[in-house]
């Protein structure tokens, strides 16, 4: 017999925040990247491409003695029926016996764990200095990324937004990440002044940003070359599948270019198409970020490289996240254990 634990969004919220984010990312980054993390194939499958979709990423994570997978699946004719656009699913298990430990609500931890993601890049690869932060996206993932760099970069104290499907500012949507924002901070116990603002130019916002933030499903780049001044860093984020481009190929290629899994960036991360149209190789990733984190390779070297962090996501980073909001909830005496 074995015991699982359900938790639901609810749950999770009350014990998992975005400084817990931050430090279970970095900690799982550098765990696969000292030989202890394993990201395994992605499988994806299309119900009806364009329509309804699913995708599962799993893995282990040794030193935290789990492994497990999400399961996210998209069905985007949900809303018309009051249903949710994404369901999303997390099973961890002990990776000592294989025993089941926690079911998680993973929409509750995407999220966190993505803007930990965007704002790691920053942290390891931008420069010392960095202030301004552009943020390209203005949708359900962008407050996560802004909480996520005010908390993890103390540096960086005002933010940008940009919708590049917009020619005007989105000003309301704005207003509306900000109030997400300080609640997130709020429940990390995170007090700090920064000002955020909505503008209609990217390309006159990325001539003033030191760090970027890609957070849309482009498939043709939204951020050009020639409008990215020496020393930025651009956390690329959206780009999570075959097909999707943030930043163009000729950006690529004149970075210094880091990924959070070397095998998925270029098959369904941000690098796929620089690397399919020939602008890149695979070998000129400098690095795994984890590797960065772990001492193990160099970051930034001198301050006028642009850096390129390509984040597609990868099931460590829901791993380490669902182990610390388990663990916490089994203290708390939160969910429901269910004998399986
Ligand atoms: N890397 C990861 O770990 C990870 C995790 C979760 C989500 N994602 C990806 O992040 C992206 C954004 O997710 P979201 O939930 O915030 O989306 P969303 O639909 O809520 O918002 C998307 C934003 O991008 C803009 N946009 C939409 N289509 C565009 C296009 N073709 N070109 C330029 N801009 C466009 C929208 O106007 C909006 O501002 C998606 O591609 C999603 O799959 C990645």
């Amino acid at each position: 017999m074995a015991s699982i634990r359900i938790l639901s969004a609810q749950d999770i919220a009350q014990v998992f925040t975005i400084t817990d984010a931050i430090e279970a990312v970095e900690d799982a980054y550098r765990q696969k990247a000292e030989g202890n993390g394993v990201a395994w194939p992605m499988v994806y499958a299309a119900f009806e491409p364009g329509v309804a979709d699913m995708d599962i990423r799993s893995g282990e994570l040794a030193a935290s003695g789990l492994f497990g997978l999400k399961l996210t699946a998209w069905f985007s004719g949900n809303p018309a029926q009051g249903l949710p656009e994404i369901y999303g699913t997390t099973l961890i298990c002990d990776n000592a016996n294989g025993a089941p430990l926690a079911l998680l609500n993973a929409s509750a931890i995407t999220g966190l764990r993505t803007g930990a993601a965007g704002a790691l890049g920053i942290k390891w690869l931008g420069r010392k200095d960095a202030k301004n932060l552009l943020v390209a996206g203005v949708g359900h993932q962008s407050a996560f990324q802004v909480a996520a760099v005010l908390a993890a970069c103390p540096g960086i104290d005002h933010v940008e937004m940009w919708d590049p499907r917009k020619d005007e500012a989105p000003e309301a949507r704005v207003a509306g990440i900000r109030e997400k924002v300080d609640a997130m901070l709020k429940a990390a116990g995170i007090d700090r002044s920064y000002e955020i603002v909505a503008v209609a130019d990217g390309e006159a916002a990325c001539g003033r940003a030191d760090a970027i933030i890609t957070i849309t499903p482009a498939t043709k780049p939204v951020i050009r070359r020639d409008w990215v001044r020496p020393g930025t860093h651009i956390s690329c984020v959206g780009a999570d599948m075959e097909g999707k481009q943030e930043i163009e190929s000729a950006l690529d290629a004149a970075a210094r270019l880091y990924v959070d899994d070397r095998a998925q960036s270029i098959t369904s991360g941000e690098l796929e198409v620089a690397v399919k149209e020939g602008a890149i190789a695979e070998a000129d990733i400098v690095a795994e970020l984890g590797e960065v984190i772990a001492g193990k390779a160099e970051g930034r070297t001198s301050d006028d490289q642009i850096t390129v962090f390509d984040t597609s996501g990868i099931a460590v980073q829901d791993l380490a996240s669902s182990k610390v909001a388990y663990e916490r909830a089994v203290e708390a005496g939160l969910g429901v254990a269910v004998e399986l």
